[in-house]
């Protein structure tokens, strides 16, 4: 988490840094600050809060970094905000990421005579790297990241040279390549409407970078080769296009996104015998769909594990799997350390990745993009259909059969309820609690619907399989307590509608997502919305819509920052 960004050329680094450190909240906005030099000294605007409060000042200069915060290590507060600065002033450091031996490397500093403001784990590195310079910037940073460990994107300068220098370890980090300027930034969002040529650092490598050249070394300071590669969005697609919110632009994009996703191909035989799917938030609730699809289309078992518990349990896997790694950003540190593991073990990987050469993109033995485009909104929503997308498309690829395309279409229809989903919510969005119950595809569907409401309305949602409710969750059924019924006439049919029946037996209120012209389903429901009919296992990109739009509006109800939750960043680079 934490973006960061540098700018070395001639134009005003202030204006680009605020510019590029808003695209960058997605990945935190505990904080934000920027360091600019002019004239051999160092500037800096920092300050708790967003982005936005930098722009009361303007520091003059044309080289400089930036940094947007999710905080890890002390709370949200000025002194904790980024970019931190050694005792005389000289260098200035951002970092994105966790050193884990801050402890220890700080009391060395008290021992040195040096203290710190600030209760990060970050601070200490401005120190170490005044401490080891000796007239070279990159060496000095080279010297000081072999004491680091832990994780770490990096952007240093010195107030005197005309170099800036970036590190990666265990963060992403790309170099953008602009005429007379050159960039460090987190991702390509930050630098997109400067520049479509990039470099993209691997980890262990150090960066130095001018106006005029940029330089890969390894973290012995050796210079290695890099590739150029080119950026294949535009600055428009990173915009909200009209939209009060980047979420309720994405969830109208979605036709587009399917239509787009549906071009996905596999080469890929089955001589594996089960798949692992691995993968964090929504993701993995995207996984979930994918188990049932999987095991039922293409009659793979498939496991699925949470990235974060997958890595610290015991790895029963072995080189006869296959392992699913799916990311909307590529970035995810437990989804990568999750696929690390795999390869340790000896099984193969597969990553269905939305951000082109990002980290797990690059890591996994293939990758196949859900091609979602950026997504900027926190609350994932075109990512997850993209991702649906995919996994029936890999679940096809093993059948002779193709996916059917008319969800596109039925997408498309269902975003038409968004009037209509707003006057719902109208009637329900100051509840405190919600529950979502579902069966089969309907319940990782629940899970997901659950985690939007909750993510951007701050209401607490809980997500159950529809027959496990009499087995703790029904004690909580009250008139207080709306239930959310994803019930559409599918196989499960007569089971979940017996499910709402016991809820509305104990008088619980209940708004029904089920199929249109399903009469019956009015008799236990306050409320339905009712979505196309469609084929038995295409029922969750319908209801997902759905879903997502209810959130949305009640969110959008509550005022809460939809696009930008309180205490999450989209890209969850740290553990
Ligand atoms: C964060 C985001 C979610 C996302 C999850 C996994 O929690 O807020 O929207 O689903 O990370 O991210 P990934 O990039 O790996 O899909």
């Amino acid at each position: 988490m934490c973006g960061i960004i540098g700018y070395v050329g001639a134009k005003s680094a202030n204006d680009i840094l605020i510019a590029g450190l808003e695209r960058l909240e997605y990945r935190g906005y505990d904080s934000a600050g920027i360091a600019v030099t002019h004239d051999n000294l160092i500037s800096i605007n920092k300050s708790e809060g967003r982005v936005h409060n930098l722009k009361t000042k303007k520091l003059d200069g044309t080289r400089g970094i930036g940094h947007t915060r999710w905080a890890t290590h002390g709370s949200p507060s000025d002194r904790n905000a980024h970019p931190f600065t050694c005792n005389e002033n000289k260098f200035v450091v951002v970092h994105n990421g966790i050193i884990e031996n801050y402890l220890e490397l700080r009391s060395g500093l008290i021992h040195a005579g040096i203290s710190c403001t600030s209760d990060t784990d970050s601070e200490v590195i401005v120190h170490l790297i005044s401490q080891a310079y000796n007239g070279n910037l990159k060496d000095a940073v080279c010297k000081v990241i072999k004491h680091l460990q832990g994780s770490y994107a990096l952007c240093v300068m010195h107030k005197d040279t005309h170099e800036l220098i970036g590190a990666r370890n265990g963060s992403p980090l790309l170099i953008g390549l602009g005429n007379e300027e050159n960039f460090l930034a987190s991702d390509a969002s930050a630098i997109i409407d400067h520049t479509k040529d990039v470099i993209y650092m691997n980890d262990f490598q150090v960066a130095e970078i001018s106006k005029d050249y940029v330089k890969v070394f390894d973290f012995d300071g050796i210079e290695q080769q890099h590739e150029i590669k080119k950026i294949d969005w535009n600055l428009e697609q990173a915009q909200k296009g009209g939209y009060t919110h980047f979420m309720l632009k994405e969830i109208f994009e979605q036709p587009a996104v399917a239509q787009e996703s549906l071009n996905v191909n596999f080469i890929l035989a089955k001589d594996f015998s089960r798949i692992i799917i691995v993968a964090c938030g929504t993701a993995s609730y995207a996984g979930l769909v994918g188990k049932y699809v999987l095991e039922k289309v293409a009659k793979i078992p498939v496991v699925n594990e949470i990235a974060s518990e997958f890595r610290y349990k015991e790895c029963l896997i072995s080189e006869r799997d296959l392992v699913i790694a799916i990311s909307q950003s590529g970035e995810t540190a437990d989804t990568l350390a999750a696929v690390r593991l795999a390869h340790q073990k000896g099984a193969r990987t597969l990553g269905l990745i939305n951000v082109v050469d990002s980290t797990i993109a690059r890591e996994v033995d293939s990758v196949v993009y859900t091609r979602a485009g950026p997504e900027i909104g926190v609350a994932s929503t075109k990512a997850f259909i993209s991702q649906l997308i995919t996994l029936y498309k890999l679940a096809f690829h093993f059948t002779d059969n193709e996916m059917n395309h008319s969800i596109v279409d039925k997408i498309a229809e269902t975003l038409q309820l968004s009037d209509s989903i707003r006057k719902l919510a109208e009637q329900y969005y100051e509840c405190q609690n919600f529950l979502y119950i579902g069966r089969n595809l309907s319940f990782p569907l629940a899970l997901e619907g659950a985690l939007k409401l909750k993510e951007i309305s701050y209401i607490h949602a809980e997500a159950y399989p529809a027959g496990e409710l009499k087995h703790g969750p029904i004690a909580l059924v009250c008139t207080e307590m709306p239930t959310i019924a994803i019930c559409p006439q599918d196989t499960v049919y007569e089971k979940t509608y017996s499910n709402i029946e016991e809820v509305k037996a104990r008088k619980g209120r209940v708004i029904t997502i089920a199929t249109e012209g399903d009469e019956r389903i009015k008799n236990v429901s306050n409320n339905v919305i009712y979505v196309p009919k469609v084929n038995n296992i295409l029922y969750p990109f319908v209801i997902a819509v759905v879903l997502q739009l209810f959130a949305y509006h009640v969110a959008d109800l509550r005022d809460c920052d939809v696009d930008k939750p309180r205490n999450l960043a989209k890209s969850v680079t740290v553990e």
